[in-house]
This record gives structure tokens, C-alpha cells and sequence, in this order.
């Protein structure tokens, strides 16, 4: 057996490029297209890691590297490494223990999952899937303000330590592959977090369902007044997520946001978007060091983190390679994904002469 094969076979992988192929082998095809997809042409989707190849490091040498600080401080908790879980819908589709098995994983790693609205488990039991695995929730906001509201109390009660609020989706963007597909969930998943007609979608004969729920149920009228009233509905930090430009990341502070997620949500909702990694200088200068800045979409590389984390994020998010871990091995395999993006950035750490995650410099990168 040639040797490729015998990784393939053991469901084994060395590093996070390696991932989406050996998910394609063994996911269904409506889930995997869901999962990998995008909008459009998937311009923005294929730039994402392609923008993160444009930019080179220019490594500092003789610097004492044999004692590290790769941790990073959150609202008053610290994560082992500054890579942590993006927020991602619907996690049964990949493996049937879902996002209690997910957040396990972000507890071994020692670090923060943002568990979805669209769970397909109650934030009540993936909470309690784990002991001292800290986790944020990521809100979206249906056009009933009571089902924020309670989303938001629910999330509190449950031990949640931050509030993500998704800005970037007034709809959901026009992604082909689901199109094709007429995705749906599989009767046996449901929306979780919410009760009655909220928790199916409607079936479309002509759509993705998603698309469909999204268009019925959320609000498009969401402004930066919602946001105001969102953050005085909790004593928990909101973050707003979808931010990528740096009026946008003013506004959000003026409106009691205290973080920012530059994202273009993997390339999801408008194809053509700036990558994250091209947006993140602009919003990081316009927000300088009053709250954190986070940055998703195409963090593949240990290299990838130390490059985001140059050009001004406090940390990053990990998207598809989670669900590709999920899919393969359940909670041991998101926990391999994270191990191995950790130990990369720890390398690509000693090697740019870099001892310090809080301290890494702009001019580590070169933009071309
Ligand atoms: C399958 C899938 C589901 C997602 N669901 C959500 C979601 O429910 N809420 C949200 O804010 N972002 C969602 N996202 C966007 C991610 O949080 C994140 O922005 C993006 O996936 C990061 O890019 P990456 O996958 O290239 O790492 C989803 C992404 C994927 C791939």
C-alpha cells in the first residue's frame, strides 16, 4: 500500500492541508459540500488561504527562545495558545457526539470555543459537556426580540463568558453548492437552541433550507442601535464578528461592543469580500489596543497565526479543520487538529525568533 493510501486509511493527517480531503471520503456529500462551501464563485473562500500565502515573515535571529508565552488573556481568561474554535453551525452533521464533543476538544487544548446559535445540541448540554472548557456564544438575532433575549440570558446562566454578535448575515449568502443540494437536516437534527417552528426549516423546493429559515426567521434590520441594546441586555463582553472595515470597528465600540472578529464568515456571505488577513491591519490601527481584536477565515498554519498576530490580532479563529476533525475522529480528532496548528505556531514561534505571543512585532511580516 503506497503510503499516502495508509494515511487515508488510518483517518491520519499531519497537518491542517491535509484535512478536507480524507472529510470528502467520509462525510455525505450534502454535508461536506455545506461545510467546505462558500458564496459565489468562491472567490473570497480560495483567497482566504491564498492571502495568508502572499505575505512573508522576516524572522529575528539569536533571540533566547527556550522559555515561551504562547498564552494569551481573554476577558480575564487565559487559553494556552491564541487559536481558538470559530462559531459553526449545525456540528451533528459531522459526527453524532456534535458540539459536546467539539467543546470537549477546546478543553483538553485549553482554549475557548464559540459554541453557535444554529447548535445542534442546547447550549445547556454542551456547557455541560465540560467542566472548565470556557466558552463564548455566538447570537444571532431572530426577528423576535424575545427569543434574543433569551438566547442571550440562557448563555449567561449557563457559564458562557462572552457574547458573539454575528453582523455579517442579514440573509444568508447565495452558496451554489447547497443550492444544488437543496440542503436540508436530516430529520433526526434540529435547531436546539429554540422552541416550535423555529427549530426546522421550511422545505424549499428550489433552495438551500438554510437560506430559506434564514430568510423567514432572522432580522434584516439589524443596526448598530440592536447592538447597544445587546450589550445592555448582558454583563458578559459582546464581540461583534464580520467587522472589515475600520468605521465599522469605531461604531462597534461607540455602541458597547468590547471586541472585534474581523471575518468574512469563510467566505460565506458576500463572494468578491477583502480576505480577513488584508482587512485586519485597518481594523486593528482604527481600534489600537482598547479592546481585543480576534481575526478568522483560512488559519491553516502555525505560520498563519504568527502573521495575524503581527499584523494586530490578539488571537485567531479556527473554522472547517474542526469540522474535518470532528468528521474524522469525533472529540479525539478536533483535539489532534488543535494540537497540531498549536504546536506549528509554537515552532514557527522559535523560529521567527519570537518568544512572547503578546508581543509579536509588525515588522515580523512583509506585506507584498
Ligand atoms: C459549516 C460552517 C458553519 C458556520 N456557521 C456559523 C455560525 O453559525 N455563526 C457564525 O457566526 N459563523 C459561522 N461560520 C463562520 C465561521 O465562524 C468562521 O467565520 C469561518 O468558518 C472561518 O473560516 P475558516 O473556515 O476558513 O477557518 C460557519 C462556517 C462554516 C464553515
Amino acid at each position: 500500500m503506497a503510503h499516502a493510501d495508509l494515511h487515508s486509511r488510518n483517518n491520519s493527517f499531519l497537518h491542517l492541508n491535509e484535512l478536507e480531503k480524507l472529510a470528502y471520503e467520509k462525510l455525505p456529500k450534502m454535508a461536506f459540500d455545506y461545510y467546505a462551501g462558500g458564496a459565489g464563485d468562491e472567490l473570497t473562500l480560495r483567497d482566504s488561504t491564498a492571502a495568508y500565502d502572499r505575505i512573508k515573515l522576516r524572522p529575528r535571529m539569536l533571540v533566547d527562545v527556550s522559555a515561551l508565552n504562547l498564552k494569551v488573556d481573554l476577558f480575564g481568561i487565559t487559553i494556552d495558545n491564541p487559536i481558538m474554535i470559530a462559531p459553526m453551525a449545525f456540528q451533528r452533521l459531522a459526527h453524532p457526539d456534535g458540539e459536546p464533543a467539539m467543546a470537549k476538544a477546546a478543553s483538553r487544548a485549553k482554549t475557548i470555543m464559540v459554541v453557535s446559535t444554529l447548535a445542534t445540541t442546547p447550549l445547556e448540554e454542551v456547557a455541560a459537556a465540560t467542566t472548565d472548557g470556557p466558552l463564548w456564544f455566538q447570537l444571532y438575532v431572530y426577528k423576535d426580540k424575545g427569543v434574543t433575549v433569551d438566547l442571550v440570558s440562557r448563555a449567561q446562566e449557563n457559564g458562557y463568558k462572552a457574547i458573539v454578535l454575528t453582523v455579517d448575515s442579514p440573509i444568508l449568502g447565495r452558496r451554489y453548492r447547497d443550492v444544488k443540494n437543496l440542503f436540508q437536516l436530516p430529520q433526526h437534527l434540529k435547531v436546539a437552541n429554540v422552541k416550535g417552528v423555529l427549530e426546522k426549516f421550511p422545505t424549499s423546493t428550489s433552495d438551500s433550507g438554510l437560506a430559506a429559515y434564514i430568510a423567514s426567521m432572522y432580522s434584516p434590520a439589524l443596526t448598530w442601535k440592536d447592538l447597544e441594546w445587546i450589550a445592555g441586555l448582558t454583563k458578559l463582553p459582546v464581540l461583534v464578528k464580520g467587522v472589515l472595515r475600520a468605521d465599522d470597528a469605531r461604531k462597534s465600540l461607540e455602541s458597547g461592543a468590547q471586541g472585534i472578529i474581523v471575518s468574512n464568515h469563510g467566505g460565506r456571505q458576500l463572494d468578491s469580500t477583502i480576505s480577513t488577513i488584508d482587512a485586519l491591519p485597518g481594523v486593528a490601527e482604527a481600534v489600537g489596543s482598547k479592546v481585543p481584536v480576534l481575526v478568522d477565515g483560512g488559519v491553516r498554519r502555525g505560520t498563519d497565526v504568527l502573521k495575524a498576530l503581527a499584523l494586530g490580532a490578539k488571537a485567531t479563529l479556527v473554522g472547517r479543520p474542526l469540522l474535518w476533525g470532528l468528521a474524522l475522529d469525533g472529540e479525539d480528532g478536533a483535539h489532534r487538529v488543535l494540537e497540531t496548528i498549536n504546536e506549528e505556531f509554537r515552532q514557527a514561534m522559535i523560529l521567527s525568533g519570537n518568544n512572547d505571543a503578546a508581543s509579536v512585532e509588525r515588522d515580523m511580516v512583509v506585506l507584498s
